[in-house]
């Protein structure tokens, strides 16, 4: 079968779970990303629905550090990659490094929750682009020091991800060993592994 980027979109899309939001079903984290560009306007909807997420005491710890293709920023997050993920990430026309505040403005304090919530506006940041036609994938593969050393970002900022944001392209285009991983169904574990009512004692809906 040749996957085509309507073949592989059905076979990326979670299976129909009665009363779940098509958004969700159909998020995904392609590896092959077309040359169309992402407009400012696009991008900027991303950002907007990334600073709407909830966080702790709305501190709002989460930063972005974005680039476009052909700019600085994107070859300075680009290079901060592992050689896996630049091998696929070099088409994708937006790159974004997130960066998480590791304390409370206002008093001073440690938030123990500044990478999950910078984690949540990443994911309300993917579902946008969902929404608007494109693909986000993020990646814990780079190298954070590089990063952090190439942005001047100071100490009291955790590195968090670095998220590719594009058009899905063409999945031939990737190598042989990724194309099987772009053409894989989608797995999740089930319900009864991850939601308790004590500990490891599944909950019955
Ligand atoms: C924090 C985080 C780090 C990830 N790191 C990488 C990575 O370094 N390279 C990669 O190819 N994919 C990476 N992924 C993508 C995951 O492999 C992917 O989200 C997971 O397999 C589930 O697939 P789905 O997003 O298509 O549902 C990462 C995802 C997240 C959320």
């Amino acid at each position: 079968m040749i996957a085509t980027p309507e073949v592989v979109e059905k076979l990326k899309h979670a299976p129909d779970v009665a009363g779940v939001h098509d958004l969700i079903l159909r998020r995904w984290s392609p590896r092959a990303f077309s040359e169309k560009p992402v407009s400012d306007t696009e991008l900027k909807t991303l950002f907007e629905a990334a600073r709407w997420a909830a966080s702790s005491s709305n501190e709002q710890p989460w930063r972005f550090l974005v680039g476009k293709k052909g700019d600085a920023a994107w070859r300075k997050i680009f290079n901060a990659l592992v050689e896996f993920n630049q091998n696929w990430a070099k088409s994708a026309p937006v790159l974004i490094l997130s960066v998480a505040k590791k304390t409370f403005t206002a008093k001073g304090e440690a938030n123990g929750w500044n990478l999950h919530d910078t984690g949540a506006a990443t994911a309300s940041l993917a579902l946008q682009a969902t929404a608007i036609g494109l693909h986000a994938h993020s990646m814990a593969g780079f190298d954070k020091e590089q990063a952090r050393a190439s942005f001047a970002i100071p100490t009291d900022y955790d590195l968090a991800a670095v998220t590719a944001v594009g058009y899905f392209g063409d999945p031939e285009s990737l190598p042989d060993y990724m194309r099987k991983m772009e053409v894989a169904p989608r797995q999740r574990k089930p319900l009864e592994e991850i939601v308790f009512t004590d500990w490891e004692k599944p909950a019955e809906f």
